[in-house]
């Protein structure tokens, strides 16, 4: 694919998955609608077709829970080879639940960020004001309903929660989760996708165990903080949240609303995250795990988000660029990998360079590092980050995931959310920089 076309071939592959209200992420594989998914999407959309990019928004938010929660999956579609199906998560009739079928869990909340995107390009007071009070409500409901401890970190009860599903970051805390009594179900994930490219057969029974523990309860937000095994916060959900909380605030003082609210979450995460995720000694960032209240020792990318954020110091965005980004044995290139960045440091137990969240690239997750690094002035490397993007995609087309060896594509095939963040790429970024 050349660099022209790109941009031609990238719209194509939004087209193709929309069903007029939710693009699937990918036509096979994800045949519902995904909520981080859905955000991505609708900021591509924004580049040729911005009313239906404000559907996509809507048709997410409308699926929002009555206590505020925004689902990781909704069911607007009828049948599908997808496991779990719709009735799985028995989600139906709670009284706090929402009026679509949708999964129990949540996922990581860049929609009031990507709001702000589009509001800040085409200014459209209407929509921002009807979508700003399901906003506001979802992250009250995230500093609230999920907090464990007085931090307004929310935790997350299931890998699943984080977006980076089979993640080495939560290997240890997986382990203390033993399946009993599992309801019985059948894979699916492994029809398209080849099975080396997805989670072991273990992992996945864990991520099922949790889901029955979690209907079990009900999906009460005090049971499951109380009784989930899964207990974790998460440094790339609490970044995500906090530049989330900054462009909500943005969108407050445009609308003429309090921003009271968003001051205090601000000023708190900006109190405590230092002190819960900073790891002095290697100079980065570490997930932690609230179950057995200690740090989780993974070095995956997610490191950097809080960049995106504004998170981190001066001191520590120099630290995490020459220690770390900058590091060819973590995630520079070197002799053996050729593109950026790996999800996982190359030298980490758990790494696997093609098996879904254990090594392999993700278009989102190098568009959030490049936006922080640009953020903090290291517009060399960003711009290095986002030349790997493209030549991935053209190399290799929309793929779900790239092997950082050779950049061959893994998983799932036409995947929306690397066609919208391609538009957004090709449409912000100065790719001819050289690294310094
Ligand atoms: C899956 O089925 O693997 C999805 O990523 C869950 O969100």
């Amino acid at each position: 694919m050349t660099r022209d076309s790109l941009s031609e071939t990238a719209q194509r592959v939004l087209r193709l998955n929309d069903t007029g209200k939710f693009t699937k992420p990918s036509p096979r594989q994800y045949p519902h609608q995904w909520n981080w998914d859905s955000a991505f999407i609708a900021l591509g959309l924004a580049h040729f077709d911005l009313p239906r990019a404000c559907v996509e928004v809507q048709s997410l938010l409308s699926a929002q829970w009555r206590d505020g929660m925004v689902p990781h999956i909704i069911y607007p579609t009828a049948a599908s080879d997808y496991f779990p199906p719709p009735e799985f998560w028995q989600t139906q009739n709670l009284p706090y639940a929402g009026n679509v079928q949708s999964s129990g869990l949540t996922q990581p909340p860049i929609l009031a960020t990507i709001v702000r995107m589009m509001h800040d390009r085409v200014p459209s007071l209407g929509f921002t004001r009807e979508v700003y009070p399901r906003l506001l409500a979802w992250h009250r409901w995230l500093h609230t309903a999920r907090d464990a401890d007085g931090t307004g970190l929310p935790c997350l009860i299931h890998p699943w929660e984080s977006g980076m599903d089979n993640s080495p970051l939560w290997a240890d805390a997986l382990d203390r989760v033993t399946p009993t009594n599992l309801p019985a179900f059948k894979r699916r994930d492994m029809i398209h996708v080849a099975a080396d490219e997805r989670p072991l057969g273990p992992d996945y029974e864990r991520f099922v165990h949790l889901i029955d523990l979690g209907r079990r309860l009900h999906w009460e937000p005090r049971a499951l903080l109380g009784q989930m095994p899964f207990l974790v916060q998460d440094v790339l959900f609490c970044s995500i949240l906090h530049r989330a909380d900054e462009d909500l605030r943005a969108l407050a003082i445009e609308l003429g609303e309090e921003t009271h609210e968003m001051d205090a979450w601000l000023a708190h995460t900006r109190a405590v995250f230092d002190a819960r995720f900073w790891d002095d000694t290697q100079g980065l960032y570490r997930d932690y795990d609230v179950r057995v209240s200690e740090p989780i020792r993974v070095n995956a990318n997610a490191v950097f988000a809080p960049l995106f954020a504004g998170l981190a110091s001066p001191a520590q965005a120099a630290r995490l660029v020459a220690d770390h980004f900058d590091n060819p044995s973590e995630y520079a290139p070197d002799g053996d990998s050729s593109f950026r960045l790996p999800s996982v440091a190359k030298n980490e137990r758990g790494y696997s360079a093609r098996r879904y969240w254990c090594g392999p690239i993700w278009i989102q997750m190098n568009w959030i590092i490049a936006e922080g690094l640009r953020r903090y002035g290291f517009t060399a490397q960003a711009n290095a980050v986002v030349r790997d993007s493209l030549a991935l995609i053209e190399q290799s087309g929309f793929r779900e995931y790239y092997d950082p060896r050779d950049g061959s594509g893994c998983g799932a095939t036409d995947f929306c959310w690397s066609a919208a963040l391609a538009l957004e790429m090709l449409a912000q970024q100065d790719i001819s920089t050289p690294m310094r």
